[in-house]
Parts: C-alpha cells; structure tokens; sequence
C-alpha cells in the first residue's frame, strides 16, 4: 500500500487517546496568553524563545520545563481553557474518546486549590465535543504520604475520575514505593495505571502489575528487554500506551525508524499510540501516527490493530466500547479493497 494511502487511514480512522497529561496539552501561545492574564512571570522573553527551549535529553530535562510551564494555570478557567483546546484538537484527529491525565501534586503545590484543579477540566470534559474521562496522576518524585495526601482531597470528587496513575521521574521511583496508595484506590474502585519502562527498567512494569495491580501500562516499551514479561504482556493482553514522538524527543529511541512499535506488536502486544505532551513533543495523536507511518512500515492491518485496541483497552463501560468498536470495524471494511489492503 502507498504511504499517501496509509497516512490518509490513519488519519480518518476512529481512535481513542489513553496516554496525554493535560498540563502536557498546553501550547506556548496559550502559555504566554495565562500569564499575561494572571500576572505570572516567565523566564522566557517571547513564545519563540520559549519553544527553543524545547529540546530535550531525557525525561527529566523535559519535566523541568513541563513545570515550569503550568505554573501559569492558576483560575478554575485556565484548567478549563487548556481542556477544552486539547478536546477541539482531538477531535480534529478523529479522537473520538480520551481518558485524560491530570496531575494534581503540580498546582496544589502551588496553592491552587484541589477544586478549581479538577472542576475547570471536569466542566470542559462535560461540554465535548468528544468522549472524555479523568485518571489523576501521583508524582512518582514526591512520597506516597504526599500521594494519599492527595488521594485524600480527591474523596469528594471520585464521581469525576474514573482512576489514577503514576508519573513523573521514573528512575529510582520504583511502582512498590505507591504500593499503600494504589492499594487504597483499588479498594475505591478506581482504575489502576502506571508509567512503567519508559526511562525506567522492565522490573518496574512487573512490580507495576503484580504490586500495584495496574490495569495497563504507559509507555511499557523497555518490556522487550525481558522476553519472559514480553511472553507475559501478550498473553494477559496488558495493553501499553505507547507515545512514539515523545520516546523519539526524550531519546529512549535515537530516530522514529528505531522505534519498536511494530516489533511489539508482531509479539502480540496490545499496542495503542498516543501523544503524550503533544504541545511539547511535536504533535497530537494524527501526527504520532504519521510519523509512524513515514519512520515504520506500518500496514493497515496494523493500523486497524492499534485503533481497535484503543478502544478494547480504554475503561468504556461494555455497551459503549462495543458502540465504538463496531465504528473502527465500519470504518476499515468500508475502505475500497479492504480485504486486499488488511492482509
Ligand atoms: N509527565 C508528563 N509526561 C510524562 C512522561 N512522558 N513520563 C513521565 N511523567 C510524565
Ligand atoms: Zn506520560
């Protein structure tokens, strides 16, 4: 199949987002926009310079200036402004539904009120134009005490996050470090996922599944250092939401063509892609896929894999994942030649 005809499926076919932080979604035009409007003050002179700065050598280099970057998100409709931009460019790329990252730690801190955190992206969530739910994030950099701390002031709000996951900087923040708070949230309801083997080595995605109980696992793509966990991962269909433009800028893969995403899916991985911190790595979830696309052989067949997989991993209740489903079974065999094109 021509690449113009691939790039044109990837772009066109229903999708799901499983892995963006919403702070990750705020663009340095909107950036400069908050802080002119709350009085913050910027350490770069224009949004040029800003973006300059952007040029990442590993996870941490990034998180620096990530934030950095929220530290101008202050009102209850500055979380709702940037939620709402990123639901309209989802939407633009065919996302039909997303489960939104947010990380609470990084404005309490600030003192910016719980509340004001989560009711300005809920209120966004509510009003689409796409499919929308909340996992809230601990920072794996700061201690548990400080996770179940927040766990605490989140109570009040369980009807608007569906679970909770763990980022920030990975190394020597094993998942076992959250092992108390995760299990408290298991025994809430909520759905349990975890970065795991992005920066970090395969034994945290095994500590993430058997200590922390997660459901799925962000990035996970150091998992084929391990072919014991790989034969495990394929055959428990852990689903791994991979970012292909973020792991290229923050160097766990030197170019696109290194990438493993169609080595994890030839072993049978319940691979999706995603974007991660579009506003800093290049792009939202179309551009991921292109890249992929123009980097990676990547055949139809494939691409109907990672769009169904999208939804069979997302935490849908049934009748909903099946509705969207059948929208990625429609789209695919409604394609001309499909049959030829998907083998
Ligand atoms: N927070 C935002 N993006 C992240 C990433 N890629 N890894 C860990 N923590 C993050
Ligand atoms: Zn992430």
């Amino acid at each position: 199949m021509p690449n113009h005809a691939i790039r044109d499926i990837v772009q066109r076919m229903p999708k799901a987002e499983l892995h963006i932080h919403i702070e990750g979604s705020l663009e340095p035009e909107l950036i400069f926009e908050l802080a002119r409007r709350n009085g913050v003050a910027l350490a770069y002179p224009s949004v040029q310079a800003l973006r300059a700065a952007y040029a990442f050598t590993d996870l941490q280099s990034f998180l620096d200036i990530y934030y950095a970057g929220a530290s101008v998100l202050l009102t209850e409709q500055d979380f709702y402004d940037m939620t709402a931009a990123y639901l309209a460019r989802a939407h633009a790329d065919n996302v039909l539904h997303a489960e939104i990252f947010f990380d609470p730690q990084t404005h309490t801190d600030r003192g910016v009120p719980f509340e004001t955190v989560i009711n300005g992206i809920w209120r966004a969530c509510q009003e689409g134009p796409i499919s929308a739910t909340l996992i809230m994030c601990f920072l794996r950099h700061l201690s548990e005490e400080d996770a179940m701390a927040t766990l605490e002031q989140a109570l009040p709000f369980l009807d608007k996050i569906i679970g909770v996951g763990l980022d920030s900087s990975e190394r020597g923040h094993p998942p076992e470090k959250f092992a108390r708070v995760f299990a408290r949230c298991r025994e809430l309801g909520l759905h349990l996922v975890a970065h795991a083997g992005e920066e970090g080595p395969p034994a945290y995605i095994e500590t993430a599944l058997d200590v922390l109980q997660v459901e799925r696992i962000d990035h996970g793509v150091r998992c084929l250092e391990d072919p014991a966990l790989v034969a495990r991962l394929a055959r428990e269909q852990v689903a791994l939401t991979v970012c292909p433009l973020s792991n290229v800028k923050l160097r766990v893969f030197g170019e696109m063509n290194q990438h493993n995403l169609i080595a994890l899916l030839d072993a049978g991985l319940a691979a999706t892609v995603n974007s991660d911190d579009p506003a800093y790595f290049g792009g939202y979830m179309n551009a991921n896929f292109l890249a992929v696309c123009d980097a990676l052989p990547l055949t139809a067949g494939q691409a109907r894999r990672l769009a169904a997989n999208s939804f069979q991993a997302s935490f849908l209740a049934p009748a909903a994942k099946q509705a969207f489903l059948e929208q990625v079974d429609q789209f695919f065999t409604a394609l001309p030649g499909h049959a030829e094109a998907l083998t």
